[in-house]
């Protein structure tokens, strides 16, 4: 279809409704480098490449939508956290973002230890060969099942998340013979700064043991009273996509608090405190995540300062960033299939993904940004609402976003920054088959987790 079939939308300057967009960008071509991973360019014609690939060529070979992982970045993300933090920290990547095992081969091989929340993830792990004293294992409710697995394999640490659960692991490390390390996650009572569903700190909501009214300290002595565990720590994560770095000083520092008192009762100094992660990324040009080192000077800064004021030996620090590391490093790219501009409102792009392959729009509404990437154009800025292709009207992909007013059928558009949390969250949803991820690393594409097909959708419908 040409652009005059479907007369373009409206221009800035006469939107009508309200929306969370700022002024288009003066020159819609140019990348904003903060929301795009690192090999991403405009080749001589216009076209986005990563990797060194245009998307034409990776549209052609794998198809769309579909995700862009460029390892590189991936690569160069988790060696800027680990060297932030140094030898006397460690750095566990939270898999919840993305997990697969590429993904842990290549956390082995930059050192990273693994945060994993469910079963399915610490097989993953297992499976691609992650040591398992390097995994660390998290959840409100890890079913006897996990727990046994996980004590099997001997991994590093479980993060205990409830008293029944501190008898559980103390039971089955006893049936087992050993001593397992865990850390207790308690619940520091600090409002995060994010959607009310990534917030986890504030003492109403499922996670953690609560420091305020003492039944941290109550866990604690459980713990130290159990043979089957040997308490290395406290663990706290205060929620996600948080850029105010007061949340964690206040985290910190109540963590610290605790393992002063800790001393003080059982003469005990816990060797390791757990930060979490949650720190946030670009996903639009408004936003200015931190940098790793900012970071960890900051945490270890905190630390130190309340260690000495409560004549504590400093406990060696963790971390879990997921969406830090692999938040930036791919984006989505989809063929634009319909148009419709609304007189006076806006123009809906429909694509052939949506809220399948990124429901955080929907859940959380979540910012993106979009570009048209298959050639440049020098068209108007057009504000658009990029959608999916599910039967729902709450399918948005990208709220309100500029594209040029000459897009037409067959374009490619990428939304960046959609490495954690899309395709881990993807869904059947209208029995849509979820896209691949295809890894990208100087000049040469691999897929690592591949497009369902239909043969699968009906080999779990047993019929
Ligand atoms: N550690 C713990 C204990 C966590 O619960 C989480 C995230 C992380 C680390 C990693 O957080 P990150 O650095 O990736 O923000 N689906 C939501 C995010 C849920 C996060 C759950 N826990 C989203 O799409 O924003």
């Amino acid at each position: 279809m040409s652009r005059s079939a479907h007369p373009a939308g409206p221009r800035h300057a006469d939107v009508l409704t309200e929306g969370h967009y700022s002024a288009p960008a003066a020159d819609l071509n140019v990348l904003d480098e903060k929301v795009w991973s690192r090999t991403v360019t405009r080749d001589a014609d216009g076209a986005l490449t990563v990797g060194g690939i245009t998307v034409a060529k990776l549209a052609e070979e794998f198809g769309t939508p579909a995700y862009f992982l460029d390892e590189s970045d991936f690569r160069a993300r988790c060696r800027a956290w680990s060297e932030a933090f140094g030898p006397d920290a460690d750095v566990f990547y939270a898999g919840k973002a993305f997990l697969s095992r590429a993904v842990v081969r290549w956390l082995k091989e930059e050192g990273l230890n693994l945060d994993v929340c469910s079963g399915g993830e610490l097989t993953t792990a297992l499976d691609a060969g992650m040591p398992a004293e390097r995994i660390a294992f998290h959840g409100n409710n890890k079913t006897v099942a996990e727990i046994e697995r996980a004590v099997e394999a001997g991994i590093g640490r479980i993060v205990l998340d409830s008293f029944q659960e501190i008898v559980r692991v103390a039971h089955i490390a006893q049936r087992h013979g050993v001593r397992q390390r865990v850390q207790i996650r308690v619940t520091v009572g600090v409002e995060a700064h994010t959607h009310e569903f990534i917030a986890t700190a504030h003492e109403d909501q499922k996670f953690g043991i609560a420091l305020a009214d003492g039944q941290a300290a109550e866990a604690v002595r459980r713990a130290l009273s159990l043979d089957g565990l040997d308490l290395i720590g406290v663990h706290s994560h205060i929620g996600s996509q948080i850029f105010d770095m007061a949340g964690f000083e206040v985290s910190a520092r109540r963590v610290v608090q605790l393992l002063a008192e800790i001393r003080d009762e059982h003469g005990v100094e816990l060797p390791e405190i757990d930060l979490g992660g949650g720190l946030g990324i670009a996903y639009t040009s408004e936003d200015d995540p931190r940098e790793p080192h900012e970071i960890a000077k900051a945490l270890s800064d905190i630390v130190t300062r309340e260690c000495e004021a409560a004549k504590l030996r400093t406990p060696r620090i963790s971390v879990e960033p997921g969406r830090a590391i692999v938040g930036p490093t791919a984006f989505t790219l989809y063929e634009v299939g319909t148009i419709k501009p609304l007189e006076g409102l806006r123009t809906y792009v429909s694509v052939d993904g949506g809220m399948s392959d990124n429901i955080r729009t929907a859940l959380y509404d979540a910012e993106y940004s979009v570009a048209l990437v298959s050639r440049t154009s020098d068209a108007e800025p057009m504000l658009v609402r990029v959608v999916g292709k599910h039967c729902e009207s709450g399918d948005i992909v990208v709220k309100d976003a500029f594209l040029p007013a000459d897009l037409a059928p067959g374009d490619l558009i990428a939304v960046p920054a959609t490495g954690a949390y899309c395709r881990s969250m993807a869904s059947n949803y209208n029995h849509a088959l979820r896209p691949p991820v295809v890894a990208v690393r100087d000049g040469e594409a691999r897929v690592i987790v591949r497009r369902e097909t239909e043969e699968d959708l009906l080999r779990l419908d047993v019929g």
